[in-house]
């Protein structure tokens, strides 16, 4: 069969493992990016020579001027934002990029980040602590048929009445919950004057992306989140409203699942979390305070501090269950360099028995108490000079080697430091 050029990034916990870098990294030997789900929730945050740059819905590609960065059919774009983050890369140093984006994206209006805001209101403590960007209201009308698409801004008569139908579904359901409904013309005018800058990137990514596929052009998929934040497979209700898994790629950019030749798990070296939801690992203390100050666990959405806690296999091995991961990026190795009582998750106790899976029903998995496997404390290295797997302390070696070995997946690349340069390469992902 064909080999294709094809690597699928995917987050393998639950968000913020450091997508953007790796992306950005792999980005310079590709040819095409392509963003597949989710939307300006996600924060990608991408260093280049000590300046650090902000993505939510660009892709992690768009400083690599050699790249085409495509914003596929499964992204949701609020139009607005989208020209605000552009503009402010481009008056942070953004000079050449290349940016497409599918004619069948849907797009987040205002209206959305109302609703969002107010099911979380009503939801109270029940909330789940969206990052109320209009994301879950967006996908609910794709869902509900009543979506608006970039395509929708190339027929202005044709606009008008998908807004027109949207807002008689949506503007009763803000009322319900006592928020202001919306008038159609400003919007719609509003929609227009951002279609002026936007028409030019419009255009039918899935053909883009074939032919490139196709002409045996590299083509990174870039997904944000992470798998456990899976409307399918993660902890629902506390999921985000797409799919970041590696396997909603076909779907979500129009390209046939053979063409997805490998899977790279990106994998922080330890678990955060934002948000309502499980996390059996979580540390509540000093240690995980310590380790949000060392490696700067702060949302670059929302500003929120992360739940820290350790290395959960458990959730891990599901990811890698669902997904068919070909390789693990691990991200943030260097902050655990000198950290007492290092451990990771290896199993569950659950009611008194010990699991290895991640229970579907919420008390259940609200029940389950981690089984740890104790690791010596990393000595402080020198990351410059680590080019191999040898070249790393053997208590390194150790907590890497046994992570590689439960996951039956080997760890490709090894992030020491947030720059492009402080990455270790073990094996060619391209
Ligand atoms: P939403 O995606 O804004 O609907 O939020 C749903 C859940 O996903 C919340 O727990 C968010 O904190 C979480 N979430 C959404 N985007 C990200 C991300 O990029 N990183 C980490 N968590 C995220």
């Amino acid at each position: 069969m064909k080999q294709f050029n094809t690597v699928a990034v995917e987050g393998s916990q639950f968000g913020d493992e450091g997508k953007g870098k790796i992306t950005d990294y792999l980005a310079s030997h590709a040819d095409v990016v392509c963003r597949y789900q989710g939307g300006n929730n996600a924060g990608h945050s991408v260093e280049i020579n000590g300046v650090k740059h902000a993505l939510r819905s660009l892709p992690s590609g768009i400083y690599n001027s050699n790249v085409t960065n495509v914003i596929a059919n499964g992204v949701v774009v609020n139009p607005f934002a989208l020209l605000d983050e552009l503009d402010e890369n481009i008056n942070s140093g953004l000079k050449t990029y290349h940016l497409l984006i599918s004619n069948r994206a849907h797009l987040i209006m205002p209206y959305h980040i109302d609703l969002d805001g107010a099911y979380e209101e009503a939801l109270g403590s029940n909330k789940i602590g969206t990052t109320k960007r209009g994301i879950g209201p967006c996908y609910a009308d794709k869902a509900k048929r009543i979506g608006i698409r970039a395509g929708d801004l190339l027929d202005k008569d044709y606009l008008y009445k998908r807004l027109e139908g949207a807002l008689a579904v949506d503007n009763k359901e803000l009322v319900a919950f006592g928020k202001k409904p919306y008038e159609i013309q400003p919007l719609y005018e509003k929609l227009l004057k951002a279609s002026e800058r936007l028409i030019p990137f419009i255009t039918d990514t899935s053909v883009y992306l074939n032919d490139m596929i196709d002409a045996g052009k590299k083509v990174v998929f870039e997904g944000a989140q992470g798998s456990l934040l899976d409307l399918d497979h993660g902890t629902y209700p506390f999921v985000t409203s797409s799919s970041p898994t590696s396997i909603s790629i076909p779907l979500n950019a129009g390209i046939a699942p053979m063409k997805i030749h490998k899977v790279l798990a990106i994998m922080k070296a330890y678990m955060t979390r934002v948000g309502s939801g499980p996390m059996p690992t979580e540390q509540v203390n000093d240690w995980g305070n310590a380790i949000r100050e060392k490696g700067h666990e702060y949302g670059v959405v929302t500003h929120r501090p992360r739940r820290v806690g350790y290395l959960d296999l458990v959730l891990l091995g599901y990811t890698m269950r669902i997904t068919g991961v070909t390789d693990i990026a691990c991200m943030l190795f260097d902050v655990l360099m000198d950290v007492k009582d290092l451990k990771v998750c290896v199993a569950y106790n659950l009611d008194g028995k010990e699991i290895h899976y991640v229970p579907s029903s919420e008390p259940e998995y609200a029940r389950c108490t981690p089984v740890y496997k104790d690791f010596k404390t990393i000595p402080h290295f020198d990351t410059k000079k680590i080019h191999c797997f040898e070249d790393l302390p053997k208590e390194a070696k150790d907590y890497l080697g046994f992570v590689s070995t439960y996951l039956n997946a080997p760890i490709s690349i090894l992030s020491l430091g947030p720059d492009r340069s402080e990455t270790v390469n073990f094996k060619e992902i391209f």
